[in-house]
């Protein structure tokens, strides 16, 4: 039985949540907000290495430009606010994706936060703004591009390891589970490379309504589960019988 260190959590749901109620989609971004801060206490309280949180993929820029200006405005007061809270609670925040395209003051608030939180030894939350896996390979694979072209890398010598040394998420573990809430299942373009092996776990629930008890069904459902990492359990003769 092996605990999840690496948690990574696709928030979904938050319009249907909103719309199901006759509340604009805002309103549940706003819900969301509360339930991302819920799941970080308990993530430091379940004692994880690392939690990253789906909080805007490349895609979501084609969204409506008042919804998008709106998550702009929610993530940056959300992180501003919370920085506190991460100091007592020994957080480290870092992100992933590019944030060159976020407006001035997002980036600012999340350059601060990480700064700040730089020396702390505790989780490791991990916000995904403006992330995309298929981007995140595709500008390794351009940074590999210049390397060869200047002569300090022999294509023939590139391994796995050193290609994903050129990624963002190459500075964490890879996640041990993934979840996904809203019942979609799909990965949406989140984490594609290092969650080769990650666990999957899917839930029914929009996110405003996810709560620590769900949090912690789905820490309580990865310990359960058996993985072989594409090799066979020792444990298990390799043939029944004889040949
Ligand atoms: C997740 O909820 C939040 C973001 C993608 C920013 P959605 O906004 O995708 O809500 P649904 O999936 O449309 O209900
Ligand atoms: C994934 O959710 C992105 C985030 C949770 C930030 P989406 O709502 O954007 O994904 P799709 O469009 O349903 O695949
Ligand atoms: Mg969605």
């Amino acid at each position: 039985m092996s605990k999840a260190n690496h948690v990574a959590i696709i928030m979904d749901g938050n319009g249907r949540w909103a719309q199901s109620r006759s509340r604009p989609r805002t309103y549940g971004h706003i819900q969301g907000a509360r339930v991302a801060k819920k799941i970080i206490t308990a993530a430091v309280e379940r004692g994880l290495s690392h939690l990253t949180l789906f909080a805007f993929s490349t895609e979501n820029w084609q969204r409506p430009k008042t919804e998008v200006s709106f998550l702009m405005r929610l993530l940056a007061h959300q992180i501003r606010r919370e920085q506190k809270t991460l100091m007592t609670n020994n957080v480290r925040f870092s992100t992933i994706g590019d944030l060159s395209a976020l407006p001035n003051f997002a980036k600012q608030v999340v350059v601060d936060a990480t700064k700040l939180t730089e020396d702390n030894t505790g989780l490791r939350l991990i916000f995904a703004l403006n992330y995309g896996g298929q981007q995140e390979i595709l500008n390794a694979v351009k940074k590999v591009a210049a390397e060869v072209q200047r002569g300090a890398l022999n294509p023939e010598e590139l391994t796995q390891e050193t290609f994903s040394s050129f990624l963002d998420t190459h500075a964490f573990p890879p996640p041990d589970l993934i979840i996904r809430t809203s019942g979609e299942k799909r990965i949406s373009n989140f984490i594609l490379w290092s969650s080769a092996y990650s666990e999957m776990y899917f839930v029914e629930k929009h996110w405003p309504d996810f709560t620590a008890y769900d949090f912690d069904l789905a820490l309580a459902d990865f310990t359960k589960r058996s993985r072989r990492f594409g090799k066979v359990l020792e444990s298990i003769p390799p043939v029944a019988v004889a040949p």
